[in-house]
């Protein structure tokens, strides 16, 4: 059984109450995820790529089309608390505006107590929890006195990033929907936060969704990519072959926009 099956998604979103304005963000994509596989999605700004995540995050449900994660459709088969609650433990997002994904009203580390919450096995007491919390934070390249007791106005945005990825660290899910995970993160972190990802892939087992617009990026990282433009995956496939042998103009594109220092470092 795949780990995610997306087949035949769409999402039509209604503009104001009256106005027959219609945007079709996402139009009729299907794929599959294996246990273990680390898939791009790229494409310019617009063509749905949050859109996709959003819907398999089960934060907006799709127009039409399904999504079944471990064989249950996510939007019909999950129906008590329970059920849910095990999905967002198995589920985890990063992503992309780090701004939204935090209460103003509560200190950061919030987000990481409720993660050791939501583990199925329980720790035996609040100190162990907390080392478990400091270890994640050292885990993401921060020292746990730079935030802990701090809101969210008063860390950075590569930090708010960070801490979701030690919320990852901490749930060790199946799935990571990571949307621009390190748009935040300045250039010498960010390799640290990849390797990450791929550690939980490699210890683990997570796959994971990576979401970008660096093609170069996603060349690097993934077992498959898939290209969007306007809604729809325009191209799919290895690495090698999306972006050595692009068959679509718009990924022919992307690929010669790749800046040519990095591509003589990557020998492509
Ligand atoms: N809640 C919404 N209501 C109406 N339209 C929306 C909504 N969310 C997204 N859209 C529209 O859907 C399309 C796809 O948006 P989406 O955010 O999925 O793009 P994206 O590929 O993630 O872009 P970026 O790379 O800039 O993040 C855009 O035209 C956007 O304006
Ligand atoms: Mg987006």
């Amino acid at each position: 059984m795949s780990r995610l099956v997306v087949e035949n998604l769409t999402k039509i979103f209604s503009l104001g109450f009256f106005s027959r304005r219609h945007i079709e963000a996402v139009k009729n994509i299907s794929f599959k995820i294996e246990g273990r596989e680390i898939v791009s999605l790229v494409g310019e700004s617009g063509s749905g790529k949050t859109t996709t995540a959003k819907m398999i995050l089960r934060l907006f449900p799709p127009t039409s089309g399904k999504i079944l994660f471990e064989g249950k459709d996510i939007w019909k088969d999950l129906k008590d608390q329970e059920s849910i609650r095990d999905f967002r433990r198995k589920v985890h997002a990063v992503f992309q505006d780090p701004f939204a994904s935090y209460n103003p009203f509560y200190p950061v580390e919030r987000t990481l107590w409720q993660a050791v919450n939501l583990l199925e096995k329980k720790l035996s007491n609040k100190k162990e929890a907390l080392e478990l919390i400091k270890e994640s934070l050292v885990r993401v390249g921060i020292d746990p006195k730079d935030i802990l007791g701090k809101y969210p106005h008063q860390i950075s945005g590569g930090q708010k990033q960070r801490i979701m990825i030690a919320r990852c660290w901490i749930l060790k899910p199946l799935l990571i929907v990571a949307d621009e995970p390190t748009s935040m993160i300045d250039a010498s972190c960010r390799g640290g936060i990849i390797q990450l990802l791929e550690e939980l892939r490699e210890v683990e087992g997570t796959s994971i969704i990576f979401i970008t617009h660096d093609l170069g990026l996603a060349y690097y990282v993934s077992d498959n990519i898939f290209v969007m433009k306007d809604g729809e995956i325009v191209e799919r496939g290895h690495p090698d072959k999306v972006v050595l042998e692009p068959t679509h103009e718009y990924s022919k594109l992307l690929v010669e926009s790749i800046p040519k220092l990095y591509r003589k470092l990557e020998g492509l």
